[in-house]
């Protein structure tokens, strides 16, 4: 017998062996030769191992011994072994672990002392999203919904990409659409009930927006595109629309033929199923080959399906960065859209701040930052979100977006209101008598008398180190 026979061999009544032990076993309950009932509980024959998991190496950041008050943010890029240590409090976390995590997320790993209690999550990285992916290279999506955010039940997300020529396939949907092109450009298309088209081209920077129920269809352009869309019902998922494919694969030919007058041979070739996201034929160059127009004209411009938000001026420019609004003030069709493009400076601080009426759903293009949300009932918690997250806040929670990074945060708030307006806490305390605050806060009347009448929208401050 050679070796390999041998190990065959022994491998077989190995198994026998434990076909034998489970069906003899399984009926006695007595205890098998590989578990001895002394395991079970406390026996003086038991030893511990005593490994020595408090002597661990590491380092802190500077800020990290502060009372846990001051609440400073924690940079643990290029910290030896980051650990959940915040003034007086916690401890070390000897493993098992994932650095990466805690690098990304040092508001979760030791949290600031004025967090507390329990705070709905506030945020998804569409990174940790599943992606959709288009036919033959065409493109991919991936989403946040109430599956990921359960408190986002307003709004919901998506990041969709076309390369160039391909399409996300005609297609209609029960919620409302509102899009941010993120980068490249775009050919966007629709009918509406009126049987008016519209066609019009978009790039970085601009909007657009699709009423429920109104058939549209979009296409990479040269370079192709990326873009953001933002849909207002949080249960809202990609697989869940409805799609020109399907209309004709899923009615009868006969029917078809009916309702066109053409001859069954006409549908030989119909897509059997969904294309979502496919390559096609390249748009043509010239926009107006693609106008066409029935009996009802156009689309009218005040009712128009794009914003060219790209070109148009920032609402307020300060030292700490710029806001730049958009609403059905200027873009009327989205009647209960109201956004913000806001850039926030390295060490700035958009301001302390809520919504009166709307929830807020956030889209993270650049930088690095922590939100800190503040819920009511002594409950607070802060977030951190780079490039690519989406955030979300209930409306009436207080919320910061500070940068924490070297680079411009930049990102965008979405509210369901008829226009963008919030409560600063700032403007509020400084409009209150200052009888009122000095008694509440116990502050000093010369901190009172430094109070601010005006909104900050974004405050400028200190890189953090
Ligand atoms: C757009 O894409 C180009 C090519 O990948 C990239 O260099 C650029 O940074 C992107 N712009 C943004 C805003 O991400
Ligand atoms: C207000 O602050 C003073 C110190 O400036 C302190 O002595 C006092 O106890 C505080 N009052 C309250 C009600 O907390
Ligand atoms: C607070 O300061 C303001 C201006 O400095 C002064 O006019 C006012 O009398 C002070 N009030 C109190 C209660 O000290």
């Amino acid at each position: 017998m050679g070796p390999q026979s041998r190990l065959k061999l022994a491998s077989v009544l190995l198994a026998i062996a434990s076909f034998c032990h489970l069906t003899l076993a399984a009926p006695t309950g007595t205890a098998s030769a590989a578990a001895p009932s002394s395991l079970l509980g406390y026996n003086p024959a038991n030893a511990v191992k005593n490994e020595n998991t408090d002597d661990i190496p590491y380092s802190l950041v500077p800020s990290q011994t502060d009372s846990v008050v001051i609440g400073a943010f924690l940079d643990f890029n290029n910290v030896q072994n980051p650990q959940p240590i915040r003034g007086s409090k916690g401890g070390t976390d000897p493993g098992p672990r994932t650095e990466e995590y805690d690098i990304l997320n040092p508001d979760k790993l030791a949290p600031p002392g004025t967090d507390h209690g329990d705070v709905s999550n506030a945020q998804w990285p569409m990174g940790l999203s599943h992606m959709k992916l288009g036919l033959n290279g065409a493109g991919w999506s991936r989403q946040q919904n109430i599956d990921n955010i359960p408190v986002a039940t307003e709004m919901a997300g998506v990041d969709m990409r076309l390369e160039e020529g391909a399409y996300r396939e005609l297609h209609w949907h029960k919620a409302s659409e509102w899009s941010y092109v993120l980068n490249g450009s775009v050919r966007v298309e629709a009918v509406n009930e009126e049987g008016q088209t519209f066609v019009d081209d978009l790039s970085a920077g601009d909007v657009w927006f699709f009423p429920p129920g109104v058939p549209h269809s979009l296409q990479g352009l040269k370079g192709g595109v990326e873009f953001l869309l933002v849909f207002d019902d949080g249960s809202f998922s990609e697989d869940n629309t409805f799609l020109a494919s399907e209309v004709f694969a899923h009615n009868p030919k006969e029917i078809l033929s009916k309702n066109f007058d053409l001859p069954l041979s006409a549908w030989d070739n119909i897509p059997p199923g969904e294309l979502f996201i496919f390559p096609g034929t390249k748009a043509p160059t010239d926009i107006s080959a693609q106008n066409i127009v029935g009996s009802a004209g156009l689309v009218p411009t005040e009712s128009s399906y794009t914003y060219h938000l790209s070109a148009k001026a920032n609402d307020h420019e300060t030292a700490g960065g710029t806001v730049k609004v958009i609403d059905p003030t200027i873009f009327p069709i989205a009647s209960k859209f109201s956004a913000a493009v806001v850039t926030v400076k390295p060490g700035a601080l958009r301001e302390i701040h809520w919504h009166t009426t709307s929830d807020e759903w956030n889209f993270f293009i650049g930088g690095s930052a922590r939100i800190g949300v503040y819920a009511a009932q002594g409950n607070a918690r802060t977030f951190d979100y780079h490039a690519g997250d989406t955030g979300y806040i209930p409306k009436a929670m207080t919320h910061y977006v500070e940068n924490v990074g070297k680079d411009d945060v930049i990102f965008i708030e979405v509210l369901q209101a008829d226009h963008f307006s919030d409560v600063s806490v700032g403007q509020w305390v400084g409009l209150t008598p200052p009888q009122i605050v000095m008694d509440t806060l116990n502050l000093t009347n010369t901190t009172v008398s430094q109070f601010k009448k005006e909104k900050q929208y974004i405050v400028p401050g200190a890189v953090v180190a």
